[in-house]
C-alpha cells in the first residue's frame, strides 16, 4: 500500500522511496543518501540518489500523466486538491514533527508552514475556477474586419520540473505543485536533500488524495549530481526554482528555450527614518531578521537608519535580540535554532570575522555552539564590508548609519538581489517617494519583508529572481494562453 511509506517514521534506517505512477518505487541506482537531523545530528533515514534512468523514468511517465489531467475538468481537479488540503490539515503535527528535526525549524513555525500550505490548496483550487480567457474582436485593429474575433483560452505547459529549497521543503513545493496541477500540468518534484523526506511526505498526501498516477512524480539525489540533467531534460517543459542566485543563475545559463521561474537570494533592507515609531520597526525588525534563524529569503538582511535615531534604534534592537531564546526547536519559544549545516554556520562566522577585522561594533551575539549561531547585531557597518552585501541566511544583522533619504536609497539599490525592502515612516509622502526609487519586487510600508499573503504577487528583481510567484500569477505563469481565430464568412 501506498500509505504505508510513512508508517514508522521513527526507524533510522528506512528508506524513502520515490513516488512513481501512484506507487512509491525503489531505484536501480542502489545509492542512497543519509538525513542526519540538524536537531540532534542523529539519523532520520536515507532518501534515494537516483540515477539517469530513473529521471527519464519519472519525467516520461509525467509527460504520458499529463495528457489525460489535461482532460480532466477543472472543478474535479479542484476537488482532489481540496481534499489534499483536508488531509495535510488533519496530518499537520506529524508532518511537524518531521519538519521540525529534518530542518530545525521551531515547532510553531513548522505548524504553522503546514497550516498555510494547506490554506494555499484550498486558495488555488479555488482560484483556478474563476481563471478565464477572452475574446478580442479584429476589427479594433487598423484594416480589420468585423468577421476575425478571437477566442482565447489558457492551457497548461505540459511537464512542470518543481525544483524546492531546504527552508520550506512543504511550502515551497506546495507553491509550485498546486498552481502548476489547476493549470492542467503534470508535475516532477525535485525537493531538497535536507527536506526531502518531508517533502516527500506533502507527496504522499496527494496521492492519498486521489491524484491520479503519474501526475505528480519525485526524484531525489544531490542537486550537484542530478540536477543539470533533470533542468536540460528535453521532456521538461517549465522549471520552477526556487534557490540561491547561484544555483538559479547556473541553472539558467545551461537552459536554452525553456521557461524559467526562479526565486533566488534576497539582501532586504528596512529603512528607518527620523519619524519612524521605533517599537514597531524594533519589532517588526527583529521578527523579520531572527525568525527561522535569519534562513528566510525574505528575511531583514540589513537596517539603513537615519542617524539621529540609530543610537535609540541599536539600544532597543540589543534589548530585544537578548531576549530571544535560542536552542532546541522542539521546546515552546525558541526562535533561534541550529543552523541547517556546519558549512551554513561556517559561512555566518566568516561574516563576523570580516566585520570584526574592519571595525563594527558587536552590540550582542557573536557566539557560536556546533552549528547554532546566537543572534547576533552590528553596528556602525560600514560599506567595505561583506556583510554590507552579502546574504547571510543566518540571525546575523548589520545596522549601517545614514545621512539622508537619498543615501539609503542608493546603498539599498546598490545591491545585487532586489527582493523586497521595508521602509519605516509616518510620513506617507517620503514613504512613497522611497518606494517609488527602490529596486525591488515589493516595498512594505511599516512592516518587515514578507512573502505573504500568498494571492499577493511575489517576486524579485535583479539577482532575486525572474517571474512572477503568488497564486493567480503561478497559474497563469505555468499555463499560455492559446488562440483560436474565428474567420466568419458571412460577415463583413
Ligand atoms: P540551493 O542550494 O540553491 O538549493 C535549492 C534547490 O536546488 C535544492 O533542491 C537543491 O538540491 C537544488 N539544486 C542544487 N544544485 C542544482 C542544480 N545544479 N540543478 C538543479 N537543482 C539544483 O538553495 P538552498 O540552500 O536550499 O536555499 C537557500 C537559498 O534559497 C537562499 O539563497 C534563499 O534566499 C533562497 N530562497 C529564495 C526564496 C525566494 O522566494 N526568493 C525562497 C526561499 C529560499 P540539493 O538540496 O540536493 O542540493
Ligand atoms: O524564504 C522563503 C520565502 O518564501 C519566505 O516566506 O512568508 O517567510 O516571507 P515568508
Amino acid at each position: 500500500m501506498a500509505k504505508d511509506i510513512f508508517k514508522n517514521l521513527k526507524d533510522k534506517n528506512k528508506i524513502y522511496k520515490n513516488l512513481y505512477d501512484g506507487y512509491w518505487e525503489e531505484s536501480k541506482s542502489g545509492k542512497y543518501t543519509e538525513i542526519f537531523s540538524p536537531v540532534d545530528n542523529n539519523i532520520m533515514g536515507k532518501i534515494q540518489s537516483m540515477n539517469k534512468d530513473d529521471i527519464d523514468k519519472a519525467i516520461m511517465n509525467s509527460k504520458d500523466a499529463q495528457l489525460l489531467w489535461q482532460e480532466v475538468p477543472v472543478n474535479r481537479r479542484s476537488d482532489i486538491l481540496n481534499r489534499v488540503a483536508d488531509i495535510l490539515y488533519e496530518k499537520a503535527e506529524e508532518l511537524a514533527e518531521m519538519l521540525t528535526m529534518e530542518i530545525a525549524k521551531d515547532r510553531k513555525s513548522s505548524i504553522a508552514e503546514i497550516q498555510r500550505s494547506a490554506d494555499y490548496i484550498r486558495f488555488t483550487a479555488d482560484a483556478a475556477k474563476s481563471l478565464e480567457g477572452e475574446t478580442i474582436p479584429g476589427d479594433s485593429f487598423p484594416g480589420t474586419k468585423k468577421n476575425k474575433i478571437s477566442l482565447v483560452t489558457r492551457v497548461p505547459l505540459g511537464v512542470v520540473l518543481a525544483i524546492s529549497p531546504f527552508n520550506y521543503p512543504v511550502n515551497l513545493s506546495v507553491s509550485k505543485v498546486a498552481p502548476a496541477l489547476m493549470a492542467g500540468n503534470s508535475v516532477v518534484l525535485k525537493p531538497p536533500t535536507q527536506g526531502a523526506i518531508s517533502a516527500l511526505y506533502l507527496a504522499e498526501v496527494f496521492n492519498m488524495a486521489g491524484l491520479p498516477k503519474g501526475v505528480l512524480n519525485t526524484i531525489t539525489g544531490r542537486g550537484s549530481e542530478i540536477g543539470d540533467y533533470s533542468v536540460t531534460h528535453k521532456e521538461v517543459d517549465f522549471i520552477n526554482f526556487t534557490g540561491s542566485t547561484e544555483v538559479g543563475r547556473h541553472i539558467s545559463s545551461i537552459t536554452t528555450m525553456k521557461p524559467l521561474l526562479l526565486e533566488l537570494g534576497g539582501k532586504d533592507a528596512a529603512i528607518v527614518l527620523e519619524d519612524a515609531d521605533l517599537d514597531i520597526t524594533v519589532d517588526n525588525i527583529v521578527s523579520g531578521a531572527y525568525s527561522y534563524s535569519g534562513q528566510r529569503c525574505t528575511a531583514v538582511k540589513r537596517v539603513l537608519v537615519m542617524e539621529s535615531v540609530a543610537d535609540v534604534l541599536a539600544e532597543k534592537l540589543k534589548d530585544k535580540i537578548s531576549k530571544l531564546k535560542v536552542g532546541d526547536p522542539r521546546e515552546e519559544g525558541v526562535v533561534i535554532t541550529p543552523l541547517i549545516n556546519k558549512k551554513s554556520a561556517d559561512f555566518v562566522m566568516s561574516l563576523m570575522e570580516d566585520a570584526d577585522k574592519k571595525g563594527a561594533k558587536l552590540l550582542v551575539g557573536g557566539k557560536r555552539e556546533g552549528n547554532l549561531v546566537y543572534p547576533t547585531l552590528y553596528d556602525n557597518v560600514t560599506l567595505d564590508m561583506r556583510l554590507a552585501w552579502e546574504e547571510p541566511f543566518g540571525p546575523i544583522l548589520p545596522i549601517i548609519r545614514i545621512k539622508s533619504i537619498d543615501e539609503a536609497i542608493n546603498i539599498a539599490n546598490e545591491s545585487d538581489y532586489g527582493l523586497q525592502s521595508s521602509v519605516f515612516t509616518k510620513d506617507i509622502d517620503k514613504a512613497f517617494y522611497i518606494a517609488s526609487k527602490l529596486e525591488v519586487g515589493t516595498v512594505q510600508i511599516n512592516n518587515k519583508p514578507e512573502r505573504g499573503p500568498d494571492h499577493f504577487p511575489f517576486l524579485g528583481v535583479k539577482s532575486s529572481g525572474m517571474g512572477i510567484q503568488g497564486i493567480r500569477y503561478s497559474i497563469e505563469a505555468m499555463s499560455r494562453p492559446k488562440a483560436v481565430v474565428f474567420n466568419l464568412n458571412n460577415v463583413e
